[in-house]
């Protein structure tokens, strides 16, 4: 018997709190980050800066800036200056500004009570304590509409604020505020709002090829050697993409298709790894959107699951189903329907979103139309679908 080898070589590359060295398709806003803050490297007692992020989910808005936040305090300590990165997700504190600050203070002094100060005042003691250590900090609001939408205007105002307050003080306390977009801002009363709203970096969703480019990097970091083929990251990329340019989806499919692989000791990341993982992410598909198929739609469905069954491949062309689909129709005893009834089966289920079409750029006889199966396995598919024909048969 072969002995068990897991695919991975090291799974914490894919846990979604590891911050890679590289994040491809990123560098100009890492770059554009260390221009916002080049002058902390200087005078750092001179200015603060404030930063907004925003980007739908997935598009790197955490992973980049603690990207950053830890490229920059290496820098800073390098110089001798003595800044501190702080990470706070505002929804971790259902957006209470005093329990983010508390947290904040309690990074410096472990024990500082929990009662008796206002968030103001723990302000205050943290722009004192800062002041005592001869410390910068650039905090970072991730989330930050939790905040907004709990305290309002007021408390950004207080953060905005208070420290510009302090006369001939050192200015210690820069903002990195992470939002998914500039929607919530616009609740602020105009002098919060434009004290915010001078540099903003919005992250664009990924396309399929940055999000083959990323798993691609996470595939050589995670996974041992030739365990991963290219079919299996590009499905992988697919789904991301269509779920809204989502590295996060990405990175979690590749990692669960992972463990389906070990689960079943194949020691490689097969198409059919990444559709059980999508399954199992994605509820699974309800019964009742193949229940509502005539009977030559479920069949050609059956050629589609068949197809992909018996193959590694991640996608097929129509000829390929055709082919399944009339294999499928002589178990059945029934007369295969036209190509162009295939045609319309095709669309309707892709509009269904039970399968999915893309069209290939390259192919050796120009463009064709590829088939794939997004969120269920083709196993699943094949015993539902066969369970649905047996039933109409009898
Ligand atoms: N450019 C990139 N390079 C490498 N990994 C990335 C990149 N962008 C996002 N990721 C990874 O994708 C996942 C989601 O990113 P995250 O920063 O959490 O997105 P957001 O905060 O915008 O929802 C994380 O695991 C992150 O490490
Ligand atoms: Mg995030």
């Amino acid at each position: 018997m072969p002995q068990y080898r897991s695919v991975f070589k090291d799974e914490t590359k894919l846990d979604i709190n590891y911050v890679p060295y590289r994040l491809p398709h990123r560098d100009k806003e890492l770059r554009l980050l260390m221009e916002f803050f080049s002058f902390i490297l200087q005078f750092p007692e001179k200015m603060t800066q404030r930063v907004m992020i925003t980007g739908d989910v997935g598009t790197g808005k955490t992973v980049l800036s603690q990207r950053f936040g830890a490229d920059i305090t290496r820098e800073a300590n390098k110089r001798g200056i003595s800044l501190r990165y702080v990470h706070v997700n505002c929804r971790e504190y259902r957006g209470n500004l005093f329990l983010i600050l508390h947290h904040v203070v309690s990074i410096f002094h472990p024990n500082f009570p929990r009662r008796g100060y206002s968030a103001e005042e723990l302000l205050r003691i943290l722009l004192q304590i800062l002041d005592e250590e001869n410390t910068y900090v650039i905090l970072t609001l991730d989330e930050f509409e939790s905040l907004v939408e709990r305290e309002g205007s007021e408390a950004v105002y207080k953060l905005t604020r208070l420290q510009e307050i302090r006369a001939n003080k050192p200015q210690r306390l820069s903002l990195i505020c992470i939002l998914r977009n500039l929607k919530i801002i616009e609740r602020l009363d105009p002098s919060t709002k434009s004290t915010l709203q001078s540099n903003i970096i919005s992250l664009e969703k990924y396309s399929k090829q940055q999000l083959m480019d990323i798993l691609n990097d996470r595939v050589s970091l995670a996974f041992n050697p030739l365990t991963v083929p290219e079919d299996t990251v590009s499905l992988i990329a697919e789904l991301a993409f269509s779920e809204g340019g989502n590295a996060r989806l990405g990175i979690e499919l590749l990692w669960r298709a992972g463990k389906y692989a070990d689960a079943e000791d194949l020691g490689i990341v097969t198409p059919e790894c990444v559709r059980k993982a999508a399954s199992s992410i994605y509820a699974v598909m309800r019964k009742s959107d193949l229940a509502f198929l005539n009977v030559h739609e479920k069949l050609f469905l059956l050629g589609v699951a068949r197809f992909f069954k018996g193959s590694q491949k991640a996608y097929a062309s129509l000829a390929e189903i055709e082919r399944a689909y009339a294999v499928v129709c002589e178990e059945f005893d029934v007369h295969p329907h036209s190509h162009t009834q295939l045609w319309k089966y095709l669309q309707m289920l892709s509009a269904r979103g039970i399968v999915q079409k893309k069209v290939s750029a390259t192919g050796s006889r120009g463009r064709s139309t590829l088939i794939y199966l997004p969120r269920i396995s083709a196993y699943e598919l094949e015993k539902e679908l066969s369970m649905l024909l047996e039933k109409g048969e009898a």
